[in-house]
């Protein structure tokens, strides 16, 4: 029997070193870490399973069958915990065949996407591979479409998350933009359809990867990736911290982690964060962390659309996604890039039973021809449709500006806003002053004193919360430094919140 057991362990120290001890090294040259390496850095400590150590290619083609056979077939699938709840695990590893993916690595992959939307449990994907594996032709390619089919069945469904971390082309970029995020390794990862050499045959362009689909482009420019770290290490770590703000899936609660922050704590600072000069900036970023439990919070897109801030907090330790406006990015005006990031998140949030918290500051729409060229009416109808589809708590706080269009989009309580606030220094109304004064009163333009004092009554009048409160679109006018209290309270308050749609089978968004 010994021998028998001692021959399991051989196996398994044979399928552990992947694509050999010199493609390993090769990885770590690069600043990469391994497949297995990785799961045991996202995962708790022992608590990942294995699944699927022995599976091997069948193709026979271009001398496959006479080539190498490796244990795994490049690809490290199982299921683990992380802090305690489970998720399971697809990991890339380029040491094998550059973790190009064949009949049966695509089987291993969707056997763990099966487990995962029957089990609801999130399901994390890291990597590092070339697409298709080239010499296994259309089985590889099939193998794709399954993984792709079980991507868009899991959508909404179970959270899910791609990592990642080193060349990725083909197939191996287009599951991960299916997912619901994107997260990449800076210098080491690189994400495009087609790489630099074909580019270089079709187009005639010369780029290079990290030009083409690297952490700066895919994080600013196209905003495919979400975020972007520094190591292998410093991405696994951030993805723990992700998964624990989560709900398991669209039938659960997210979790409720314990809070040392007091719910009623005053913050007398954000008395003072609205400037004197109503179109002087301030940091919407100090409002959220000194509003947030102790301070946490995940940013998601945080280097692009900078004009708008969302991401995950918790309030009583509860998760809950904000979305605000930044006047210090184009004074936080909505524009296309902006309006797209927050009705995605928005979207993801309401799928996933998180309540939603917007801070408002938006002087309106961007105008001019390159955002309207552009497609600024349908973009900005996704945030629109998003905020007015959700029937997650939504509770709003009007800091400053709340301008025209972009009053009603942002969470309004004409968009089933649940509890709506606002601060003193609040300003809603069609336009600004200088704007409203100048198309109502053109017949006085050639009288400073006359619009001077048009301006004035203009500013009294409707530059204030005071005219929504009294049609009860506000709820209330709230103290700045209660802030938290009163968003702690209003979440409670909706805690037991039902709200439905009318059945449909899905609706038609402006794509
Ligand atoms: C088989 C592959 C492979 C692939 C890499 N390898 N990609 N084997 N099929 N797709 C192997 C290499 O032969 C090599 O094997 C090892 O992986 C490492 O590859 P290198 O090229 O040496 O590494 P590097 O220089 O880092 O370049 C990585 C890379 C490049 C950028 C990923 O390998 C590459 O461009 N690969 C092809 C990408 C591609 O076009 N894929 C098809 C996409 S089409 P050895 O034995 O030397 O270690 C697709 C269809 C899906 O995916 C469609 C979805 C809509």
């Amino acid at each position: 029997m010994k021998h028998i057991l001692e021959g399991l362990e051989k196996r398994r120290s044979a399928a552990r070193l992947g694509g050999g001890q010199a493609r390993i090294d090769a990885q770590h040259k690069r600043g990469k870490l391994t497949a297995r390496e990785r799961v045991e850095l996202l995962l708790d400590h022992n608590s990942f399973e294995e699944f699927d150590m022995f599976v091997q290619h069948r193709a026979t083609d271009f001398g496959m069958d006479k080539g190498e056979k490796i244990p795994g077939d490049g690809v490290v699938t199982g299921w683990g915990t992380i802090n305690g709840r489970v998720v399971y695990v697809f990991a890339k590893d380029f040491t094998v065949f550059g973790g190009s993916l064949s009949e049966t690595h695509a089987a291993k992959i969707t056997k763990i996407q099966d487990m995962a939307l029957k089990n609801r449990a999130p399901i994390i994907g890291l990597f590092d591979a070339g697409g298709a594996r080239i010499q296994e032709g259309v089985a590889a390619l099939g193998g794709y479409g399954e993984v792709f089919q079980r991507n868009v069945m899991a959508s909404g469904v179970i959270p899910q998350i791609s990592v990642i971390m080193g060349p990725c082309a083909g197939g191996d970029v287009y599951s991960p933009a299916m997912t619901d995020f994107i997260f990449m390794v800076r210098d080491t990862s690189y994400m495009f359809v087609t790489g630099p050499d074909v580019v270089k045959t079709v187009t005639n362009e010369t780029v290079t990867a990290e030009e083409l689909g690297g952490a700066s482009v895919h994080t600013t420019k196209s905003s495919i990736a979400d975020r972007a770290y520094d190591n292998d290490v410093e991405a696994l770590l951030q993805m723990r911290r992700l998964v624990d703000f989560l709900p398991t899936s669209n039938t659960e609660e997210p979790p409720l982690w314990p809070s040392f922050d007091d719910d009623e704590r005053y913050d007398h600072s954000l008395d003072t964060l609205i400037p004197e000069n109503p179109n002087k900036p301030y940091d919407v970023k100090e409002l959220i962390t000194k509003v947030v439990d102790e301070g946490d919070f995940f940013e998601i897109q945080e280097a692009h659309a900078r004009n708008m801030v969302v991401g995950f907090g918790r309030m009583e330790g509860r998760t809950v996604g904000i979305v605000a406006n930044q006047p210090m990015v184009l004074a936080g005006v909505l524009d296309i890039d902006a309006s797209r990031k927050a009705a995605r998140f928005v979207r993801f949030c309401d799928c996933f039973n998180i309540p939603i918290v917007t801070f408002v500051d938006v002087p309106g729409f961007l105008p001019g021809t390159a955002q309207e060229y552009g497609g600024l009416i349908k973009h900005g109808a996704k945030l629109l449709f998003a905020y007015a589809e959700a029937t997650v708590p939504k509770v709003t706080v009007i800091t400053r500006k709340a301008f025209g269009g972009a009053y009603d989009v942002m969470a309004s309580k004409h968009l089933r806003g649940d509890v709506n606030y606002a601060w003193p220094s609040a300003q809603i109304a069609v336009m600004g002053a200088k704007g409203a004064v100048e198309i109502i009163f053109r017949a006085d333009m050639n009288d400073p004193a006359k619009i001077a004092e048009r301006t004035k009554e203009y500013e009294d009048r409707f530059l204030s919360p005071f005219v929504a409160a009294e049609r009860g679109y506000i709820d209330e006018v709230i103290q700045p430094f209660g802030t938290r209290k009163r968003v702690c309270r209003a979440l409670a308050m909706l805690r037991n919140k039902e709200l439905e749609n009318p059945w449909k089978k899905h609706d038609n968004i402006p794509l």
